[in-house]
């Protein structure tokens, strides 16, 4: 089998952060062998947030896989709020001098990079079962996994755990070496994808009594839909139709007159978290990606930190491999979290402002309600939601700029 043996990167996971990186190091000539425990069909099976920061956009573009994201993505210079039934809309061009974000499914992405390492003939293992990491902490890294009734031992360089929030790469690093800071929300997203028109043109994030609710949208025929709801809900209690109901009753009378349902094509309830391992590099591992953090999804963070973090790795893989420097690779914990703390102090914060929080009391409720009355009145407020969801440029708080490892030859 292809991934027997030796390569020079073994990546586990192959959500976005594993086959980005894989396209990466593939352009920049550094093997990697990609092990995935569930079936190609299965992973594109998964409903993501789909909102590309311009960085995370450019990134795709450098891997080469930005052709059909930036035909059919859709740009979008703003998004609606609607608070205690009143209009607000977030100009994100206008409010950051020229910043947008894409609106491209996290689904379709993960095909173009799929469909990328299919034609450059790159190795994935796809349902490897039993995946392990070893020897890590002592440069002498090996992955061992089944596969078709057989045992299988790969020896690296390095290992890049993609594996996402459940998987083995972080939960096999010694308890001692590391932390975990966590937030568990009292309510859940529970999602509905339609083959309908979006409501409006922009995105809708809703804030009322009832609770929050979000309308997104993948195409101009694809709608996706988010209701806060109680974590002890259950998928079974919610028909289509209850579903449209209560999305109804979160709009506004131009909304509903807007509103086209239909049958949903795919229907689910997530928790919200947050969530940050410190640090994300042990030896020759590192996490990247879900596997070290995790947003609440009210401000569409996920996909775009996991992009960065692959960028960071990447340029220390680069540096390493081309000046055998592994000054990059050391600073790779520090500079990812930088930016994850950033991305999780305004996930935290807009998820806080907009939805019910059943324990808050009436008194908290006010409060919300004064803090957002205060900032979608106030153009420093409006600025400060406009320039963290375009997402903060890569250098931002840096004082000395970092040379580029990929532009040296
Ligand atoms: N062995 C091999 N593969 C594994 C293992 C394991 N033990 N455990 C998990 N995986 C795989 C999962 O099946 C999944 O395909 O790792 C992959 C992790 O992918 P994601 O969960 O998508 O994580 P990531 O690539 O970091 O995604 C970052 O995309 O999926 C969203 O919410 C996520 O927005 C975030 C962004
Ligand atoms: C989505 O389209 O699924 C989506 C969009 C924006 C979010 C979260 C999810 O903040």
């Amino acid at each position: 089998m292809a991934a027997e043996g030796r390569t020079q990167v073994t990546i586990i996971g192959s959500g976005p952060a594993g086959l980005l990186l894989g396209q990466l190091l593939h352009i920049a000539g550094i093997d990697a062998v990609i092990l995935e425990r569930r079936s190609r069909e299965h992973v594109l099976g998964r409903i993501r947030a789909g909102v590309l920061e311009q960085v995370t956009a450019d990134l795709l573009g450098e891997a080469a896989v930005g052709e059909r994201m930036r035909r059919d993505g859709l740009v979008h210079a703003g998004f609606g709020m609607l608070v205690q039934g009143r209009r607000h809309r977030i100009d994100l061009h206008g409010l950051t001098g020229g910043s947008t974000v894409l609106i491209y499914g996290q689904t379709e992405l993960t095909r173009d990079l799929m469909d990328a390492r299919h034609a450059a003939g790159l190795p994935t293992v796809y349902e490897a079962e039993g995946v392990s990491v070893h020897g890590f902490e002592d440069r002498r890294p090996y992955v061992t996994w089944r596969h078709d009734g057989r045992e299988h031992r790969l020896d690296c360089d390095f290992i890049a755990g993609c594996d996402g929030f459940h998987g083995v790469c972080r939960a096999s690093v010694p308890r001692s070496a590391i932390r975990e800071y966590e937030r568990v929300y009292p309510f859940g997203w529970l999602g509905l994808l339609a083959e309908t028109p979006p409501v409006s043109e922009e995105l809708l994030y809703i804030s009322g009594e009832r609770g929050f609710a979000l309308c997104s949208m993948r195409s101009h025929d694809r709608s996706r839909y988010y209701l806060q709801v109680p974590l002890t809900d259950q998928l079974s209690q919610w028909s289509d139709e209850a579903f449209w109901q209560e999305l109804r009753r979160r709009l506004d009378e131009t909304g509903r007159e807007q509103l086209v349902t239909g049958p949903s094509v795919e229907k689910s309830i997530a928790p919200l978290r947050s969530f940050v391992a410190e640090p994300l590099r042990f030896g020759r591992l590192f996490l990247v990606g879900d596997a070290g953090h995790i947003v609440p999804p009210t401000g569409a963070k996920g996909l775009n930190l996991a992009a960065t973090d692959v960028k960071y790795v990447t340029d220390g893989l680069i540096e390493f491999y081309r000046e055998r420097s592994e000054a990059g690779l050391d600073e790779y914990s520090v500079r990812c979290l930088r930016r994850v703390w950033r991305a999780e102090r305004f996930s935290w914060w807009l998820t806080s402002l907009l939805h019910r929080f059943p324990d808050e009391g009436p008194m908290g409720a006010k409060l919300q309600q004064a803090e957002l009355d205060y900032l979608l009145n106030s153009e420093a407020g409006l600025r400060t939601i406009a320039e963290n969801y375009v997402g903060l440029p890569l250098q931002f708080g840096e004082t000395t700029p970092r040379r580029d490892t990929r532009a040296s030859p």
